[in-house]
């Protein structure tokens, strides 16, 4: 059976390279599962993360949408910017609200515990998101997830793409053709819902 895997980009900029990097990696996944998915974070919008609001409103509908989305899933792909060398906002306080959804429709729910997950970042910088990334690898095996160690960091990235999108150098292409084979391959092997 294919394992199920999803996609989620760090960023809702309109011509992102980090989306356009999700969108190249979704492509090279759909040949691989017919079961890959996008999610996109502009339609699970949540505010910053208040304690005070949990507990006074509960969790917004959003958070458990996206809980359950994930906990539904073999695999993630995370496909994030750097943010002053750390977890793109946006992205940190999705997980961050994800991660407090206990509970799915009355089913305990532990979203990223045994999820495999794989890592990969774009930036016009030199170190294409390396530092963005050590920071999300932290934050996503602090909740229990299994993180590939191989990861994709995509330098120099207003110049990495074609006009239709596709990564114009080899070396980076390869570099995502690893790292979609690798979470093919765990998600399969350790999926948490493939038999
Ligand atoms: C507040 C801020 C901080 C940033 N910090 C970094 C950084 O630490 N490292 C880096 O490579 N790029 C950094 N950038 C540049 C982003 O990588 C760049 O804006 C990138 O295009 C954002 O990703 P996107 O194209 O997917 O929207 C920063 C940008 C902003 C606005």
């Amino acid at each position: 059976m294919s394992p199920r895997i999803l996609v989620i980009a760090g960023s809702l900029r309109a011509g992102s390279h980090n989306r356009r990097l999700a969108a190249e990696a979704t492509r090279l996944l759909a040949q691989r599962t017919t079961d890959v998915s996008v999610l996109d974070l502009a339609d699970h919008a949540l505010p910053i993360f208040d304690a005070d609001m949990e507990a006074a409103d509960g969790l917004p509908a959003a958070a458990i949408q996206l809980a359950e989305r994930i906990e539904a899933q073999d695999g993630l792909l995370l496909v994030s910017p750097e943010y002053n060398a750390s977890v793109s906002p946006l992205l940190k306080n999705a997980i961050d609200w994800a991660s407090r959804v206990r509970k799915v429709k009355g089913r305990p729910v532990q979203p990223f515990k045994d999820l495999v997950v794989g890592l990969a970042a774009a930036s016009p910088g030199r170190l294409g998101g390396l530092r963005g990334l050590q920071a999300l690898r932290a934050v996503c095996q602090s909740l229990g997830a299994e993180v590939l160690t191989a990861q994709v960091t995509l330098a120099d990235a207003g110049n990495a793409f074609d006009e239709d999108d596709h990564l114009t150098d080899d070396h980076a292409r390869l570099s995502l053709e690893r790292l979609v084979e690798a979470l093919h391959e765990h998600s399969q092997a350790l999926g948490r819902h493939t038999p």
